[in-house]
């Protein structure tokens, strides 16, 4: 191949791999003053993921109220609530925005909520409901400790 050929592909993939960095990896972030990563985003953004966030906060007290219960089905449902949305529910420049670690303790979280709600359904154990939420509680710690939402408006 040419040389110029070469180096046109070069530039390629160092132009490519930045931007599957930039969007996929490292997101729209800066550090903040507290020594989180700050996620910068517009504010229905960071609207749109505080009220997933309240949502969370709803199941889990759900959970364990009903937990406390035992009343299963009621378990079921407030696990479910928080369980993995539907595709297209997060549009695509906002996942562009968020970091992959930020992605994956998020989707893992639903995850979890829904085979606590599988579980209940098929097992009716309130006491591995209970320790299941536990365990998902700590992705909730870790996000929480990494990431804060920013408002910015572009300009
Ligand atoms: C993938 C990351 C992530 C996970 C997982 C996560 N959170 Fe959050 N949550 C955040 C961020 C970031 C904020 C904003 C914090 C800030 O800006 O200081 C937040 C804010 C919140 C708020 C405040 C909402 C508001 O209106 O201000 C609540 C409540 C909350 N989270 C509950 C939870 C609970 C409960 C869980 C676990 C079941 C959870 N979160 C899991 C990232 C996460």
């Amino acid at each position: 191949m040419c040389r110029f050929c070469w180096i046109l592909v070069v530039v390629l993939l160092i132009t490519t791999g930045t931007l599957v960095g930039k969007f996929i990896i490292i997101g729209e972030t800066q550090l903040s003053t507290d020594g989180r990563t700050a996620i910068l985003l517009e504010p229905a953004e960071r609207d749109l993921i505080l009220t997933e966030m309240r949502a969370f906060l709803v199941s889990v007290q759900g959970v364990l109220v009903a937990a406390g219960k035992e009343d299963m089905k009621t378990v079921v449902e407030a696990a479910g609530k928080s369980g993995m949305p539907p595709p297209g529910q997060i549009p695509d420049t906002l996942a562009g925005k968020l970091p992959l670690s930020f992605k994956t303790l998020g989707f893992d979280t639903h995850k979890r909520f829904d085979q606590l709600a599988l579980d209940a359904s098929q097992l009716g154990d309130k006491e591995l409901a209970v320790e299941q939420l536990g365990v998902l509680m700590n992705n909730c710690i870790a996000c929480h400790a990494q990431y804060r939402l920013e408002a910015v408006t572009e300009d």
